[in-house]
C-alpha cells in the first residue's frame, strides 16, 4: 500500500509517498497526477519514458477505462533522441504514445513533441520554447531519475538555468538506455531535452523512483547541497514536489528527514 507522508525541507516542500509494490506505486502516482487534472483538465503535462513509470501509465489507463479521468490534457515531451524517423519504436513520443496517449485517445494536437529529425535543430528548440511561453508553461512535470542523477536528458553538469537544447548523452546514459533497445549501437548519441530552468518553472513536480539501483542517487538528490553534478538536486529548491518511491529506492533515505 502507498501511504502519504511529508515533511518540510528548507526551503521547499517535498512530500514522499512510499509504495510497496508496483501496483500501489502506479496507483499513488496516478492519484497525484489526477488531482492536478481535476483542478485543470487541460493541463500541460510533461511525461517521462523509462521502466519506472510503467505502473503509473497502467494505472492511468485503468482510470481512463473506468471513466475516472479525461483526456483533455496536453502532453509535452520531456526529451527525445535525435535522428530517428517518425514512428521509430525508440522515439520517446512513440513510447509515451504506446503506453498512455494512444490508449487515452489523446489527439495529435495535444501532443507536443520534438521532431527527432529536424533539419534545423536550433529552430526546433526555439519552437518548443515559444510553445511553452505561448501556452503558459508546465502545469505538472512528471519525471524519472537517471542512475547518474539526470532528469530528462539533463546530464551531470547541467546548470540549473539551462533551457531546451540538444545534448550529447553520457556513456552511462547510453549504457542504461541500451537495456531498452538491445545494445548501445541502437541508442542515439544526441537528444533534445527540456532544461532544468523549464522544469523549475513547473507548477507541480512528481518524481517517480523505483529500485535499489536508484537508492544512492535519490539520497544524493535530496541531501547533497543542490549542485549541477546531481541535476535532480534542483528539486530541493522547488515547491510542490511529490516523490513516489518504493522501499528499495528509499533505502538510503533517513526517515527522520521525511517521515
Ligand atoms: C532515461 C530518460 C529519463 C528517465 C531515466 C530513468 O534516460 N531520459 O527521462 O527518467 O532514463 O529511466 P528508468 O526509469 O528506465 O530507470
Amino acid at each position: 500500500m502507498a501511504r502519504e507522508t511529508g515533511k518540510t525541507m528548507t526551503p521547499s516542500t517535498i512530500r514522499i509517498i512510499p509504495a510497496t509494490d508496483a501496483a500501489s506505486f502506479g496507483t499513488a502516482a496516478a492519484a497525484c497526477f489526477n488531482a492536478i487534472l481535476r483542478n485543470k483538465p487541460d493541463a500541460v503535462a510533461v511525461l517521462p519514458t523509462g521502466i519506472t513509470p510503467l505502473p503509473f501509465y497502467a494505472a492511468l489507463r485503468d482510470n481512463f477505462a473506468a471513466g475516472q479521468i479525461g483526456n483533455q490534457f496536453t502532453y509535452l515531451a520531456l526529451d527525445e533522441y535525435c535522428g530517428l524517423p517518425d514512428g521509430d519504436e525508440r522515439r520517446f513520443a512513440s513510447w509515451v504514445g504506446r503506453e498512455l496517449l494512444d490508449p487515452l485517445h489523446i489527439p495529435a494536437w495535444q501532443r507536443v513533441t520534438f521532431n527527432s529529425r529536424a533539419s534545423d535543430p536550433a529552430a526546433e528548440v526555439n519552437r518548443i520554447e515559444t510553445w511553452l511561453i505561448t501556452h503558459g508553461g508546465i502545469d505538472v512535470a512528471v519525471i524519472g531519475l537517471g542512475g547518474n542523477g539526470h532528469v530528462g536528458f539533463n546530464e551531470p553538469g547541467s546548470a540549473f538555468d539551462t533551457r531546451t537544447r540538444i545534448v550529447t548523452l553520457t556513456a552511462a546514459t547510453i549504457a542504461s538506455n541500451a537495456e531498452y533497445w538491445g545494445g548501445t549501437s541502437r541508442v542515439p548519441t544526441q537528444a533534445f531535452t527540456l532544461g532544468i530552468a523549464n522544469l523549475r518553472a513547473a507548477r507541480h513536480t512528481i518524481l517517480l523512483v523505483r529500485g535499489a539501483a536508484k537508492a544512492a542517487i535519490l539520497r544524493r538528490t535530496l541531501t547533497e547541497p543542490p549542485n549541477p553534478a546531481v541535476p535532480a538536486s534542483y528539486l530541493q529548491h522547488q515547491n510542490n514536489v511529490t516523490i513516489i518511491a518504493d522501499p528499495a529506492a528509499l533505502a538510503e533515505i533517513d526517515p527522520a528527514l521525511f517521515f
